[in-house]
């Protein structure tokens, strides 16, 4: 393991926690300790040296600034899930980012949260399932300058409300946050939350679905959180992959 330093607690709220001043990537992390931790283990970091973005892109992150951490999932029940535990969990973090009063968040399904056309968090997914699903999230909190070659310009918390947060309270109270709803799911509440802040309705989009390129217009969030694309007569339900605006 490539930590410089660890911390392990447990919570009242019943999660395991481990910081790492440094780490390759807490998705590496966990992904290569799950057999050893539990259910609902959190894995955060300062620096990340090999932060992983999707598409096997790099995610920079400077050291300290940002909230960069992972939760492993093994529960059998929460994992039958999985095709919609990144969107549960864009929901969350996008709901936090609110409580700071800001304004114009959304959420570019399948998993970005946006506040105004600018990305504030990136969410990846991994797993080997039925065993375990590990979720990698991002989350841009006091870092003012962001690379001009990114995909899609980012911005952070502190760059929107104009004032230093603290990380740790915040960590905290996501944690807390993403504990008690992800064990108490309430998919229809976060489906509606979905539906209200789907950045991507009315845009017209090109989705690859089994190698075939569409291009359409999305309408809407089904209910079995797939976006859904309407592309000359025919009606997609998209339930992973790229979507490109167009
Ligand atoms: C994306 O938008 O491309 C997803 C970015 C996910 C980044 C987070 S940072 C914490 C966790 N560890 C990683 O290596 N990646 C995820």
């Amino acid at each position: 393991m490539e930590g410089t330093f660890i911390l392990v607690y447990y919570n009242s709220m019943n999660y395991s926690l481990i910081h790492f001043k440094e780490i390759d990537s807490t998705n590496n992390y966990l992904k290569s300790s799950y057999r050893l931790l539990d259910n609902f283990t959190f894995a955060s970091a300062d620096y990340q040296s090999h932060g992983k973005g999707r598409n096997n892109r790099i995610w920079n992150s400077e050291s300290g600034e940002n909230l960069l951490f992972s939760f492993l999932i093994k529960d059998e029940n929460l994992l039958k899930e999985s095709p919609i535990i990144s969107l549960i969990t864009a929901v969350e973090i996008a709901k936090i980012v609110e409580t700071y009063k800001i304004k114009g968040v959304s959420i570019k399904w399948p998993n970005d949260v946006l506040i105004g056309d600018k990305k504030v968090c990136g969410i990846l997914a991994e797993g080997e399932l039925p065993n375990y699903l590990v979720v990698g999230i991002g989350l841009n909190v006091n870092q003012k300058e962001f690379s001009k070659d990114l995909r899609r310009p980012a911005t952070s918390l502190k760059n929107v409300i104009k004032k230093e947060i603290d990380i740790n309270q915040l960590k905290e109270k996501l944690f807390d946050q993403l504990v008690s709803n992800l064990k108490n799911l309430n998919k229809d509440d976060s489906l509606e939350y979905l539906r209200n802040h789907n950045y991507l309705l009315n845009k017209r989009v090109r989705v690859v679905v089994n190698n075939q390129p569409f291009i359409g217009e999305v309408i809407g969030v089904d209910e079995n959180f797939c976006l859904q694309i309407v592309s000359s007569d025919m009606l997609l339900h998209i339930d992973s992959g790229e979507i490109e605006i167009l």
